[in-house]
């Protein structure tokens, strides 16, 4: 392990981890040897569901484009946010979670703490430089008793760690190529949220970061 200005470096192959708040656990590097597999499974559901820039309610178009997998996927229109088990833009379901991307997050919760993860949804986030997400909580999936698995690929981001109230300042943390960062128990409802993406260039990805938060909803049966 090296230090560099406080912070610990994983040596290539070793896995470091950091626990940057209560219920909050960042797994450097955790899929980076698996990176390109993933990155194969999220082209697959891209090609069923491709990625959208869809609209919030009061009628922005968000910079970052979506799909999902898994039986219920996000989406956000006009009339609100919600789950639903098609993809509005096909009529389709959403694609089958690839049973790698269920593996990686169920792994990665029990790394957290979380040993019965079972996550229904997956939200797929793809970034262009200077795309943004503005803090929010993760709050529609009405079940806050199973965590939140958050998988980074491709170009770096600055992830805004808040707290439980909006009008904190969030801190500041470097998430890259091949980490996961998992929050629950006391943490599942923290602010959150991307600062804009810097230009780069990732040698599987591109000019794009890919995210993939992985969540238990609650179905209505
Ligand atoms: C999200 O909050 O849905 C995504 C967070 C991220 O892109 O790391
Ligand atoms: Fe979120």
């Amino acid at each position: 392990m090296m230090q560099n200005n406080g912070r610990l470096w994983a040596e290539p192959n070793e896995l470091s981890r950091e626990s940057p708040a209560e219920g909050v656990t960042l797994l450097h590097g955790f899929c980076r040897e698996d990176a390109p597999q993933i990155y194969e499974a999220i082209r697959q559901v891209e090609s069923i569901s491709p990625f959208r820039q869809m609209v919030v309610p009061g009628g922005h178009t968000m910079s970052v484009a979506m799909t999902n997998c898994g039986e219920l996927g996000w989406t956000t229109d006009r009339s609100g946010y919600r789950y639903t088990p098609e993809d509005p833009m096909t009529g389709a379901p959403w694609p089958a979670m690839p049973e790698i991307l269920l593996s990686l997050a169920r792994r990665a919760a029990a790394e957290g703490g979380s040993a019965e993860f079972r996550p229904n949804g997956c939200l797929i986030n793809r970034y262009a430089v200077g795309a943004r997400l503005s803090l929010h909580q993760d709050r529609n999936e009405r079940d806050y008793s199973q965590p939140i698995v958050s998988v980074s690929l491709g170009l770096p981001a600055t992830f805004l760690l808040g707290t439980l109230r909006r009008t904190d300042t969030p801190r500041r943390i470097r998430v890259e190529h091949g980490d996961v960062l998992v929050w629950g128990g006391p943490a599942r409802l923290i602010f959150h949220g991307i600062a804009p993406i810097r230009a780069g260039h990732d040698p599987l990805t591109g000019n794009y970061r890919i995210n993939l938060t992985f969540r238990h909803v609650a179905s209505d049966d």
